[in-house]
């Protein structure tokens, strides 16, 4: 059974039809990947999952439950947390103002609190006391990770978490995103990084011009040179 259910979505900004019919799926504990060339879509069908942009048409089932087209607060509070392509971090607070900010809606008894965090992330530890915008790339996609994290969630969407990360950088956050998985955390990811991407997903999903191309594992897309070549590019 599916934790994350998309069905046939549709969904346009305008008169633009993005998203034309896309489902995916993704079973509690499973590293799921979207793969795509830019502008193919893959923030659209986050934004949709998220209610950020809402599908005109099919639906979005998380746990059994319908969340297409409710508030993306609501949608939130259903237990999925957004890490976006933009890094949702307060550049004026401090990294520790940050963190506390979302544990006011977590409970006592979470996973996740500063402690785990910092034995996650010790580098956020380190630098607890600077404002978010002092922080390096990485140090901002950490602090935006971790801020989904706070929430305790029961998936993690991320996009595009090495966009714009030195290599060494993109390794830290491969590290955590792999902890997390052994740690049972189901997550959606979309990313442009091929490598990174088809080392972390037991699924993978290519996204090619708002269609669903192809659906498979890692072992599986490494054969299918067609594909590659024409929806990624590698
Ligand atoms: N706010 C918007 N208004 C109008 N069109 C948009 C908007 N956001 C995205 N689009 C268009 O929708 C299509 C899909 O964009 P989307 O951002 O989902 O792609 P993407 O796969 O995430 O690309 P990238 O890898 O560059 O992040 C593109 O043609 C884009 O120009
Ligand atoms: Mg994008």
């Amino acid at each position: 059974m599916s934790l994350l259910a998309v069905e046939d979505i549709h969904t346009y900004y305008d008169q633009s039809h993005v998203l034309q019919g896309v489902s995916l799926h993704v079973r509690q504990g499973q590293v799921v990947s979207l793969l795509g060339r830019n502008g193919a879509g893959k923030s659209t069908t986050l934004c949709s999952i998220m209610g950020i942009v809402p599908p005109r048409s099919g639906d979005i089932l998380f746990n059994n439950f319908s969340i297409a087209r409710q508030a993306p607060y609501r949608i939130a509070r259903h237990g999925i947390a957004y890490v976006p392509e933009t890094r949702a971090i307060f550049s004026s607070l401090t990294v520790l103002e940050n963190l506390t900010l979302a544990l006011r809606h977590a409970q006592q008894q979470d996973v996740w609190n500063l402690d785990s965090i910092f034995r996650l992330f010790p580098r956020l530890r380190e630098r607890r006391g600077h404002g978010g915008a002092q922080l390096s790339g990485g140090e901002q996609q950490m602090l935006s990770i971790a801020r989904a994290l706070m929430l305790n969630p029961r998936m993690l969407v991320l996009d595009e978490p090495t966009e714009g990360l030195a290599p060494v950088v993109i390794e830290e956050i491969a590290n955590v995103l792999q902890t997390l998985k052994q740690e049972g955390m189901t997550m959606l990811l979309v990313e442009q990084n091929y490598p990174f991407a088809t080392a972390l997903a037991d699924q993978l999903y290519v996204l090619g011009k708002g269609v669903i191309r192809w659906q498979g594992d890692a072992a599986a897309l490494a054969q299918a040179s067609q594909i590659k070549h024409t929806w990624l590019g590698v």
